[in-house]
This record gives C-alpha cells, structure tokens and sequence, in this order.
C-alpha cells in the first residue's frame, strides 16, 4: 500500500522564533498560558508583540485540563470574547489542550453541549471555531502539530479526545529559548512523553515509512539528550535538540496516533494520579516485548533503533528510565499483578489500544 503522509500545521523552528507571531497570529487575538508566564515575561513579550490585537488573556491554565475549570472559561471565552478572530496557546500540553477546547463554540454557549457531543463519539461539525496558533514552552505534547486535546473529568474518572478539522493548529512556533525555564521534574516526564509519542507510532497500525523517519530521529535524539539536559537545564543546545525530537516525535503520532502505553497510561492518571508523561513512559519497556516479533515490517524499524536482541533492547529503555529516577514496574506504583494484568487487556480494547499491533482486540 502507498504510505501518505499529512499534517497541515505551518511550522517554525528555532531560537527566537516566537518573534513571528504577529505574522502568524490575524485579527484579534486572545492568549491562552499557564501561570508561571506572567512572571517569567512572556505575557509582556506578546503584549508587545501584538500591541493593542491582544484583546483577552486566560493565563491560570492547570494542569491536564479538566471539565470543572474549563466549564467557566469555556462559556466565559465565547461570551466575552467572541469577537477575536485567532487564539494564540503559549505553554505546555495543558495550555495547548485548552485552547483547543476554548476555540470549538457550540451553538447554545454551554461547554456541556459540547461535552455532550465528544461523549457520543461520533463526528460533528462545530457550530463556531476560531483560528488556533500554539507555541509549546514543553518539550514533550507534540499538541503544536496534532488535532488532538485530551480533556479531563477527574470527578468521574473519566477523559474526553476531542479532535476536528479546525483542532488543527493553524500555525506552530516552536522556539526552543521558551523551554530554558522548565524544571528538571517536567524536563524529564516531557521529554519521556515525547519518545513514548515516537515509540507508540512504530509499533502502530497505521505506521507508514514516513512516520517511521520522524520517529526513528526523534527517539535517537531523546535517548542521546535527555539524560544530558536533565543535568544541564539550561544548556541552550540540548535544549534546542530536544525541541526538535518532540516536534518530530509529534510529526510522527500527528499520523499514527498512540498506542497501548497510551491507554494504560490514562488509567494510571485517573486512579494513580502518575503525571502524564510517567504514565506514558513507565510501560515502555514492557510494551516493546509486547510489540516484537508481531509484524515484520516494524520490528525492521525497531531493530534499526535498538539491534537484534530484544532482551538488551528492554534494558537499555529501563536502564533508560531508571537514569532518570523513573520506576519500570507496575508494583513501584501500588499496582498488583493482577490489577496490573486486568489493566493492560482493558487498555488492549481502548481507542488507542487497538491501533497497537499486538492488540488482543485487534
Ligand atoms: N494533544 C496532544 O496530542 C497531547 C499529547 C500528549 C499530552 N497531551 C496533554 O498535555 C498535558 C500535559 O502537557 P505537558 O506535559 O506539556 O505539561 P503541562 O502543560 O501540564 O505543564 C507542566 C507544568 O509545567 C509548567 N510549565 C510549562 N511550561 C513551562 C516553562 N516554560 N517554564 C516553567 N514552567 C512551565 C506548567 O505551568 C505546569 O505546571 C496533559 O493534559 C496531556 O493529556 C496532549
């Protein structure tokens, strides 16, 4: 079969770029950031990037966006704002997700509408989107260059995918100068989220040798550089290095979508409360024996990232881990065998989970 390839993000890279913001954000614009921004500059430096265009800024962004925050911004956003015509998203996955959510109205205003809609799964046109520019200050999401946000209803132990046309950005600036501030905790459980990305779209259904080039590159990046940026936080290379691994690893899964430690991985934040980036990266090693042996098209792309031998090939990614104070096994969690087991058949028949190519639900 031919192998495509489409991603429609217009995307810059490189120290300084977020300089061409005015260029790639039209009209009025409203900011969507997290709060550390306001004291580290930036809100400032896109003020004066966009002089009196900056019409609106939510700048308490938390962590993993969830239903009970974004309810008010959400119909806050469309009531008092609905005049702009772009949202600019400066920060992390969460900042990013936000606004994703923030740019979809829905006819009646209530955000449950919308709620409503994501819950029975099926496609739908929005009524109302705005123009989305995102600018990750993380290296890690890839939400820059996918359609994807990932909502949380934490209350319900539950999370919502919403992905549309317009969920697109629009335009990424990726400039790696807006990540010199991450620290070593997010540095690290970033960084993990990305090479999960690049792991996940190998060992995927929908793999293709163009997703396999970005996610072969971005893997022998982040094996290389992330242990050596974690000692080195503001090591300006290595920061700019790691940029670029998870803006390739987010080419890579913009086509695949994730796989099974992405499905275990929303379970073990919802009941274990492990940040994103563990939960996705823990499983790594396990996943990798999973996965080998089952299609041999891609255990030629694993192999040409960690040779012939499965067993090295698992304890080069735990030993890995464990250089980066991350915990392998399901038990350094609180997790049982058992629980650990009913787990992984229960994330085999997940979404995502049936995109891996050892799925059991495959
Ligand atoms: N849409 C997608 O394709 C996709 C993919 C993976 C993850 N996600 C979602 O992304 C979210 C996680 O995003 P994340 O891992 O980037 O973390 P995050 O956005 O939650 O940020 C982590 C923490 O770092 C802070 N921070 C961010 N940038 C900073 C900077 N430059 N300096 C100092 N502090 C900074 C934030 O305020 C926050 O406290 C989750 O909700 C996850 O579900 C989405």
């Amino acid at each position: 079969m031919p192998a495509r390839f489409h991603n429609p993000v217009a995307t810059v890279f490189g120290s300084g770029s977020l300089d061409q913001l005015p260029a790639l954000c039209p009209g009025k614009v409203a900011l969507v950031t997290f709060p550390e921004a306001r004291g580290l500059g930036l809100v400032d430096r896109v003020q004066a990037l966009l002089g009196e265009r900056l019409v609106h800024v939510i700048d308490d962004v938390q962590p993993n966006p969830d239903v009970a925050w974004l309810r008010g911004e959400h119909e806050r956003f469309w009531a008092e704002s609905a005049d702009c015509d772009s949202v600019f998203a400066l920060g992390g996955g969460s900042a990013i997700d936000t606004a994703k959510a923030l740019i979809v109205g829905t006819a009646s205003g209530r955000f449950d509408e919308l709620l409503e809609l994501l819950a029975a799964g099926r496609p739908f046109a929005p009524a109302r989107c705005k123009r989305l520019v995102a600018a990750p200050t993380t290296a890690g999401t890839g939400s820059e260059v996918t359609p994807w946000a990932t909502i949380w209803d934490a209350q319900q132990q539950k999370k919502y995918s919403l992905h549309l046309d317009c969920t697109w950005p629009a335009a990424a600036i990726v400039d790696p100068e807006l990540m010199l501030s991450v620290p070593a905790g997010v540095t690290v459980s970033t960084g993990l989220d990305a090479l999960s990305h690049a792991l996940e779209s190998i060992w995927n259904h929908n793999a293709n040798p163009l997703s396999d080039t970005f996610a072969i590159s971005a893997i022998e990046d982040i094996l290389d550089c992330l242990p050596r940026l974690h000692n080195d936080l503001r090591n300006r290379e290595l920061r700019s290095r790691m940029a670029l691994a998870a803006l390739k690893a987010g080419m890579a899964f913009s086509n695949t979508k994730t796989a099974l430690a992405h499905s275990i991985s929303y379970e073990m934040t919802l009941r274990h409360g492990l940040p994103h980036g563990i939960a996705c990266s823990f499983t790594l090693p396990l996943v990798l024996g999973l996965a080998w042996g089952r299609d041999a098209a891609r255990d030629q792309t694993l192999r040409k990232v960690f040779g012939h031998d499965l067993e090295k090939a698992q304890a080069r990614l735990r030993n890995f881990l464990h250089s980066l104070g991350v915990k392998t096994e399901f038990g350094d969690y609180g997790v049982t065998p058992a629980e650990a087991e009913a787990m992984i058949d229960f994330a085999m028949q997940g979404a995502r989970g049936r995109n891996f190519i050892g799925s059991r639900a495959a």
